[in-house]
């Protein structure tokens, strides 16, 4: 079962002209954080797949979890833009991204392709729930911009849980 982050951070904003209220982006940067730092965290765990899968499906898994990383990757740069546009200071460190972890750590060693579809679709999983119950938080907090972000990059990365648990499905 992946770690949740407990601690509730400080946000401290940038100035900014930006129309929406302080309050209101301190509240939306802090939904953000956790998204925007597991993203990170999603797309090294799926270069680590693209890298070490080893099987008879090796060629399809690399693809499928490069392309799977790449798309997260995109994500993961939306989310940070987007806390720096509401003034907020996106996580980018590995120092810092260690210090509240926001997904389960890959298990050391792991090279069988199996175990890889079994764990990535997990983490992936994972952050798609994640995104969704910070969307049921943005909906109180009154920023469509927000929201649509945030949907745009689920709707992309739900398509590739599927794409990567499809490859056991019957095992899931
Ligand atoms: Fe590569």
């Amino acid at each position: 079962m992946p770690a949740i982050a407990k601690k509730k951070p400080t946000i401290v904003l940038q100035r900014t002209r930006h129309p929406l209220t302080e309050t209101n982006r301190v509240e939306i940067v802090r939904i953000l954080q956790p998204m925007q730092s597991g993203s990170i965290e999603l797309y090294l765990q799926l270069k680590n797949a693209h890298w070490n899968v080893k099987g008879s499906g090796f060629s399809a898994l690399h693809s499928l979890f490069d392309d799977a990383s790449s798309n997260v990757l995109q994500f993961a740069d939306e989310l940070a833009e987007h806390t720096a546009i509401l003034g907020g200071e996106p996580v980018a460190t590995v120092q810092k991204l260690a210090a509240v972890p926001q997904l389960a750590d890959a298990p050391l060693g792991m090279r069988n392709q199996d175990e890889f579809i079994k764990v990535m679709t997990d983490r992936v999983s994972y952050f798609c729930g994640l995104v969704r119950d910070c969307l049921v938080s943005l909906e109180r907090n009154n920023d469509p911009v927000t929201y649509d972000v945030c949907l745009r990059g689920l709707a992309s990365l739900e398509k590739r849980l599927w794409m990567i648990e499809s490859h056991i499905q019957s095992k899931l």
